[in-house]
Order: C-alpha cells, then sequence, then structure tokens
C-alpha cells in the first residue's frame, strides 16, 4: 500500500482520480473480510448517502488482531507507559491483546451487551480503554469514547444523545500529579441518564467509589467470572460494512456537539492505509502518538490504524511535562522509539522550556516525525525538525479531522518534499477543491479560498448520530456537491496546501476543537449573567485562545469573584477544557440593527488590533466598540 518514490506518488494519485473505484478496490484487497464486496462505492452528496464496498462483511477486531496471531502474535502490540515513570511500563504482545479483547467481549456480552448497542467509554489512557474500544467492535456494539477532560454534563448529554446502556469507566485517572476521579464524574451524569443498566469500573487510582448495586460492577470482578466460565474466546460479531462501528462528539459552529458516524468497512480500509503509507511504517518499528483515545487521532492513529498494520505503539498515560519537561523524550529513549506523532502545541509548550531539557537525551532512534491538530507555526515545524529530528526525519504534517476518519493532506515520510507550515499534497484517493465565498471553483496555483473535497473516500462521516439533516446543513449544503471542512486553505505556487485555520465559528485550543456557540451557552448559564460573545486570539502555546465578553451588571461588586464562578460554571457545563483565557466584562455587544453579533469587531479587539475595525456604521450602538477596545484585556 505504500509508494516508494514522488513518481510514484505522482502516478498512484493519478490513478486514484481516475479510476477511484479501481483504486480503492486494490487497496482493500489488503485487507481481512468475511465476504468482499460487490460494488467498490455508491454514494451522492445531495442526500448524503456514502456507502463503500457495499455488501461486504468484516469484523475489524479481525484485521487488528486475529490476522496477526499466527506470524506475529509475539510482537509487541502496546507498550504502556505510565503516568508516574517510577511505575513499571507494560507490554501487551499481539496474543495477549487478543485474548484480553475476547475476555472483555464475554464480560460485556455477560452484562448484556448486544450488537448495536451504544456502549460509553470513560478512561483513563491505560491498555484497558483499547480494550475496551477493541472489545465493543469485536461484538458489534458501538463505541462512543468521551475525552477525560469533560464533565458529567457533557457525559451525560452524549450518553443521552446516543441512548447509551452500559457504560465502562475506571475508578480514576492519573494525568500529571493530579488524579481525576471519573467515577465519580459518571455518577454525576447517570443522575440524568435512566437508560444506563451497567457500568464497569476498572480499578486504577482505587480512590474510592460508590458501587451501586445491579448497576455497577468491578472489571476485575467480571474478568474472573469469564476465566471461571472458561469463556476466553469471543468469535468475532460478523458486520456489515456499513454498520456503525463509533460514535465521537465533536463541536460545530452552532448547538451542541454532533456525534459523527464511522463504519466499519471503509473506515479499517481508510486508517490501515494512510498509516502505511503516511508513515511509512515497516515492521519492528516502535511509534508513538502521543494523542489521546478520547480524540479521533487516537481512534484512528493509536487503535484502529496500527493495530491493522501489526504496529507496535507505545500508548503513554501522562502529560508531556510530568515530572518534567522531558518525559517525551525520555520515553522516545527508553522505548528507541521510532516515529513520533504529536500536536504543536505540545511542541510549542516543550519549546518554550528550553534546550535543558533536551540535554543528554537519546533520540537517535527517531527516523519519522508528525504533527497533528492544527497549523503548525514555522518556528515550532523548525524546532521539531531541528531539535528532535536533528535534520534528518520528515515531518509529516497530517492535516485531517473527526469527520474525515484519516489523514487527507499530508506527506507521505521520505516521498513528498516537505514545506514548513504545509500540510502539502492530497494522498491518494483525495480530490480537494478550493471554493470562493459563493462556491464558484478558484482555479489554479497561487490562490486561497474555502477548502471542499469533491469525492467521497472510505473513511469519511456517513452521518451525524440520530440527526442526518443536521450532517447534510453542516457539511453539505454550504457548497452543491461537495464536502465543506470549515477550513480556510492556500495553494502555493506549487500547487501544496497549507490549511490557515477555521472559516467559521469553531476554535481549536490547544488542538482541542471547542464551539464557540457551546461556550457562549455555557457562560450564559451562570444564574447573573445576561449575554456574552466568544471569538478566539493567537496564543503563543495553545495556538487560540478564548475570548468572552460578558454582560453581567452583578459583576460590578465582585469582578475577581464573578470571573472564578463563570469558570467554574464551564467547567461543569463544558469540561475544563473550555475554559476561557480571557474574560471582560461589557455593558453592551457590539450588534447590528438586526441584532446580530458582529464577531468579526470582537476579534479584531481580542487580537488586539484596533486600528482598523473596518465599517461599524451598521451598529445598532456604535458607541459600545469604544467602550470595548478601551477595556480590552
Ligand atoms: O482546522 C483543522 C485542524 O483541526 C480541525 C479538525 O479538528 P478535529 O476534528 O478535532 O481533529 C483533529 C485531529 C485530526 C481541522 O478542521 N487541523 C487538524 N490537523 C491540522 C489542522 N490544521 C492545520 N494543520 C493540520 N495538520
Amino acid at each position: 500500500m505504500q509508494v516508494k518514490s514522488f513518481e510514484e506518488y505522482q502516478q498512484v494519485y493519478r490513478k486514484s482520480v481516475e479510476q477511484p473505484e479501481k483504486f480503492w478496490d486494490e487497496i482493500a484487497n489488503n485487507f481481512l473480510w468475511k465476504k468482499k464486496w460487490d460494488k467498490v462505492v455508491e454514494w451522492n452528496f445531495v442526500e448524503p448517502n456514502i456507502k463503500w464496498f457495499k455488501g461486504a462483511k468484516l469484523n475489524i477486531t479481525e484485521n487488528c488482531l486475529d490476522r496477526h496471531l499466527e506470524k506475529n502474535g509475539d510482537t509487541p502490540a502496546i507498550i504502556w507507559e505510565p503516568n508516574d515513570p517510577t511505575e513499571h511500563h507494560r507490554i501487551l504482545t499481539y496474543r495477549q491483546l487478543y485474548n484480553k479483547v475476547c475476555q472483555f467481549a464475554n464480560v460485556l456480552k455477560n452484562n448484556g451487551a448486544k450488537k448495536g448497542d451504544r456502549i460509553c467509554i470513560y478512561m483513563p489512557m491505560v491498555p484497558e480503554l483499547e480494550i475496551a474500544v477493541l472489545a465493543c467492535a469485536r461484538i458489534g456494539a458501538v463505541h462512543s469514547v468521551v475525552f477525560g477532560g469533560f464533565s458529567a454534563q457533557s457525559i451525560a448529554d452524549r450518553i443521552k444523545d446516543a441512548d447509551c446502556n452500559i457504560v465502562i469507566t475506571a475508578d480514576g485517572g492519573f494525568r500529571g500529579n493530579k488524579v481525576i476521579d471519573l467515577k465519580s464524574i459518571i455518577d454525576d451524569a447517570l443522575v440524568q441518564c435512566p437508560s444506563v443498566e451497567k457500568v464497569v469500573v476498572l480499578t486504577r487510582t482505587r480512590t474510592p467509589v460508590s458501587m451501586l448495586k445491579g448497576r455497577d460492577v468491578w472489571w476485575e470482578d467480571e474478568i474472573k467470572k469469564v476465566e471461571t466460565q472458561g469463556n476466553t474466546e469471543c468469535p468475532a460479531e460478523e458486520m456489515d460494512a456499513e454498520d456503525m462501528l463509533f460514535i465521537l462528539y465533536t463541536s460545530g459552529s452552532t448547538g451542541k456537539p454532533k456525534g459523527v458516524v464511522h463504519t466499519c468497512g471503509g473506515y479499517m480500509v481508510y486508517t490501515g492505509y494512510t498509516f502505511s503509507n503516511a508513515f511509512q511504517y515497516e515492521p519492528g518499528e516502535v511509534y508513538f502518538c502521543t494523542a489521546d483515545i478520547g480524540w479521533i487521532t487516537g481512534h484512528s492513529y493509536i487503535a484502529y490504524g496500527p493495530l491493522s498494520q501489526g504496529a507496535t505503539s507505545v500508548l503513554f498515560e501522562g502529560i508531556p511535562t510530568w515530572p518534567n519537561s522531558s518525559r517525551f523524550w525520555d520515553i522516545v529513549e527508553k522505548f528507541k522509539v521510532n516515529i513520533l506523532y504529536t500536536a504543536p502545541t505540545a511542541i510549542r509548550s516543550l519549546m518554550s522550556f528550553g534546550d535543558e531539557a533536551l540535554k543528554g537525551k537519546d533520540l537517535s532512534s527517531l527516523k519519522k516525525l508528525g504533527s497533528v491538530g492544527e497549523p503548525i507555526n514555522e518556528e515550532a515545524w523548525h524546532w521539531f525538525d531541528e531539535k528532535i529530528g536533528h535534520g534528518n526525519c520528515p515531518i509529516v504534517d497530517t492535516w485531517w479531522q473527526t469527520e474525515t476518519g484519516g489523514f487527507m493532506i499530508s506527506p507521505i515520510a521520505g516521498v513528498t518534499p516537505t514545506k514548513p507550515g504545509y500540510a502539502t499534497l492530497p494522498l491518494p484517493g483525495i480530490q480537494p477543491i478550493l471554493v470562493d465565498e459563493n462556491g464558484k471553483e478558484v482555479k489554479g496555483n497561487g490562490v486561497s479560498g474555502n477548502l471542499c473535497i469533491r469525492f467521497p473516500w472510505p473513511g469519511m462521516l456517513r452521518t451525524t448520530y440520530g440527526d442526518h439533516e443536521r450532517c447534510r446543513t453542516t457539511y453539505f449544503a454550504a457548497y452543491p456537491n461537495l464536502y465543506f471542512t470549515g477550513d480556510g486553505c492556500l495553494r502555493d505556487e506549487d500547487g501544496y496546501y497549507r490549511i490557515t485555520g477555521r472559516v467559521d465559528d469553531v476554535l481549536n485550543v490547544s488542538g482541542h476543537r471547542i464551539g464557540t456557540a457551546e461556550v457562549e451557552n455555557a457562560i450564559n448559564m451562570h444564574s447573573s449573567v445576561v449575554e456574552s460573545a466568544v471569538v478566539g486570539y493567537p496564543h503563543d502555546i495553545k495556538g487560540q485562545g478564548v475570548y468572552a465578553f460578558v454582560i453581567c451588571p452583578d459583576q460590578e461588586h465582585e469582578p475577581e469573584l464573578t470571573r472564578k464562578d463563570i469558570l467554574m460554571t464551564v467547567s461543569r457545563i463544558i469540561g475544563p477544557i473550555a475554559k476561557p483565557d480571557k474574560i471582560q466584562f461589557v455593558s453592551g455587544l457590539p450588534k447590528t440593527r438586526s441584532g446580530k453579533i458582529m464577531r468579526r469587531i470582537l476579534r479584531k479587539i481580542a487580537e488586539g488590533d484596533t486600528s482598523n475595525l473596518g465599517d461599524t456604521s451598521t451598529l445598532l450602538d456604535p458607541g459600545v466598540v469604544d467602550e470595548i477596545k478601551a477595556g480590552a484585556l
């Protein structure tokens, strides 16, 4: 599946555009199917209706586990590095992982799980998280993983939206010097969720937890039961290529986060193919993706992609800055990591500690580097290249989204000539197009526009859970017959793509996707807030910071305390990751006569660029702008 030279890439790319069905047919033949497809693709972007590998049957876990057993059963699948470096690491070979997945799949069955059920997973970054994910896939249950940084309210919203009947969690999780009380957060969430019948709780921190009779069971006890039953094997459920594999919630410009739906066949092919090709993964290489499984990067490029390719992955429980800022480099040295895939925000944060943290660290095992989640600024790109890669490692800047399932525009390591800040060229099978505001194609090079995709690819979302119309309006209605990404993009003179950031009201804070409307809604829940407007502003480490303009007459007595109360409200409603970095109290917001907030003005003020605010004559009360300008933080 790998192209080995730039010429070959160009040839393969051309073929993938001219004969997409033939191209994907050949790629899909590299995977294990219970039954092959009758048709490669059937699609329209109007409804939208997208079906890949129609009629095919498979189970993704057979590709990720069973098929490696004979030859590579003893190959490490997961090397787990705990949060605390003094705790021993764990290695799970493919055979061990297979056994544990089968065991836990039987636990799920014992607890009433069936094909098609939705199961919510809220766990720390331990091997059991990956085991839980794969066990769901094994029995055909749909997993909905929720990142550990989300609040009880966010979890409840997601559980209710997907109507989950089972939750898998842990007593707690370690992150740096903190313990997160996961079970207790789940208990708070479940007060609102009568659909949940069972909660399986893994022991990790052994924090005291409440265990409700009839509902809550310990992971370890349930495994023992399966062992005494002698239930060690679990046949893989036969899934249709278009059966749902998982739901993952992500923020958009309006409303609550939506459940992006990925299906079994196309997602398997796409993540396996892109992982193998873009990273040019060779057997025996040690791969370390620093993301959390709670995000799409973890789903596609910690769990499914690498496992379907028989790769060895490092799974890290902790954070890059604890117990000190050398942690990543210690892990690279300890496990002789060959491929390091991380995010610009982590790079910028580690960069800020200076070269001291790198002193004496042996990074010579590194061969390839990857970046994901947000535009990488040139300074960070060069630092990554020089200080970490010592100029010898291609940087694979992968542009993609929760909705795309896998890499879309990305260099192929060692094949595509790179350029700092550029995701470079589309991978085979991907047909990007730039359009102007009116949906007219912007042709040629040295141009910019809104990034769309004009032909389907196997890993794309199929719907948004329970609300197909939302999927249509969000992604397929802006421009007829195109998938709209929400990103702005420039194509330079060489035809290279550089993603410039979101063109909608979605923020990218430390690589986490946050909707401004969502944060506003949370701020407005505070009892004395009248109204608010949230925009992003450039932030040295996080990429973007959250700037909130808030109307709150009561704050005058104790502005500092009110500010903290608002932060607490946002933490409760969404989670700590969405807390505004800056809160400015204002007496009014710049609104047009029709009542629309002019965010353009607020964005400029938040960026500290107040010299040219553009035309403010259509504002209901232009005076409010001067007040906001004067009070800017
Ligand atoms: O704006 C783009 C940015 O992250 C958005 C997708 O966020 P999410 O669905 O959370 O997925 C993140 C991990 C794939 C995109 O719309 N983005 C992601 N990767 C890049 C990027 N922006 C620039 N360069 C990238 N490599």
